[in-house]
């Protein structure tokens, strides 16, 4: 096969995807970016994932949310300008929204225009007093909120003045608090973590605020159900990305021989998600082989535990202070309100 195909006529976002996926096969260890996980499919499943018994992250977190959500508000204090970091379906976001005290800003940031977009009309229309202004980025990149890049989103208060979020409170950064819900930030190794949680305390300023939600160790087994459900859901959705390349980038990945892992890492204190080939196997993509051995994997998710004390000491090398963290009454998952000293 032709090494060198013509990508041109890839639309720009499969470029990158087609780049992304090409060097993350052709390391030693292979690996793909958590990201392409969250295509339309991906996204179904990932839901699907959510409302599942073995996945506990999600309803704790939601409960914790409904139950403190008025200690919560008490903290956050009045007329909070609320970031959002990455955009799930919301729901979390509604039960904060309803208990805070008269939000008067809130930027959902997002990679996916269009659902970003769909989900800001809708939060938008059912909240009718609040300044809905999302913007579509790569929170992962460096986030730096330009004065002028931002949506145009088909919103009810359409377009932002001239001076953007500054001229809405924003650049005087009063109040100012980042939600950051589902442990993501358990996606980001230590290091990108600390860098991640430093420019939401960049972005926010002194006094601003961070409300994040983190999974907490436990035992192996209650983790890896979690990542390794009895239905096969959590394998669906790790084995949809190579669907995604076959679908998107002409892959002609054989499915069927691959299987999804999800192991513990104790020493790491983490998840670590592989797809397993189950044979020796050439693998073609935009005129590119790969090959796999047996058992050789491609790594695509690690997803970090923490105890209390270690989030702490991680988000205190961003600058922030621990106000207030609340827990189930299992000691499943965390939810933390931090600031950033005046
Ligand atoms: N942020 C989620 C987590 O780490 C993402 C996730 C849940 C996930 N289940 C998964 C990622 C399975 C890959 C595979 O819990």
């Amino acid at each position: 096969m032709d090494a060198h195909v013509d990508q041109s006529k890839l639309p720009e976002d499969a470029r990158a995807f087609c780049d992304d996926v090409l060097s993350g096969l052709s390391q030693p260890q292979k690996e793909l970016p958590c990201k392409y996980f969250y295509d339309e499919r991906g996204s179904k499943l990932f839901d699907a994932i959510c409302r599942l018994d073995e996945y506990y992250p999600t309803r704790t977190e939601t409960a914790l949310l409904d139950t403190y959500g008025d200690e919560i508000a008490g903290l956050i204090g009045p007329a909070a300008c609320l970031i959002e970091y990455g955009c799930g379906s919301l729901v979390k976001t509604r039960l904060l929204i309803d208990a805070l005290d008269r939000p008067s800003l809130f930027v959902p940031i997002d990679i996916s225009e269009e659902h970003l977009l769909r989900s800001a009309q809708e939060l938008a229309e059912d909240y009718q007093d609040l300044d809905v202004r999302p913007l579509v980025a790569d929170f992962t990149q460096a986030l730096d909120l330009p004065d002028g890049d931002l949506p145009d989103g088909d919103l009810p208060d359409g377009d932002l003045p001239d001076g953007g979020l500054e001229d809405e409170g924003f650049g005087k950064k009063e109040n100012c608090v980042g939600f950051f819900p589902g442990s993501t930030i358990g996606n980001f190794d230590h290091e990108a973590a600390v860098a991640f949680l430093r420019t939401v305390s960049e972005t926010v300023g002194s006094g601003g605020g961070l409300l994040i939600g983190v999974d907490l160790k436990k035992d192996t087994e209650t983790l890896i159900r979690a990542y390794d459900d009895a239905e096969g859901v959590t394998a669906a959705f790790n084995l949809n990305v190579i669907e995604r390349i076959n679908r998107e980038l002409d892959g002609n990945f054989d499915v069927s021989a691959f299987s999804h892992q999800a192991q513990y890492n104790a020493e790491a204190g983490r998840i670590e998600i592989h797809l397993v080939s189950q044979k020796a196997q050439t693998v073609h993509i935009q005129g590119r082989d790969f090959n796999f051995s047996e058992g050789e994997t491609i790594h695509t998710e690690n997803s970090y535990k923490y105890h209390i004390k270690e989030f702490e000491a991680l988000a205190a090398k961003a600058g922030f202070s621990p106000v207030k963290t609340w827990v189930d009454e299992n000691g499943l998952f965390s939810l933390h309100y931090l600031t950033v000293a005046e």
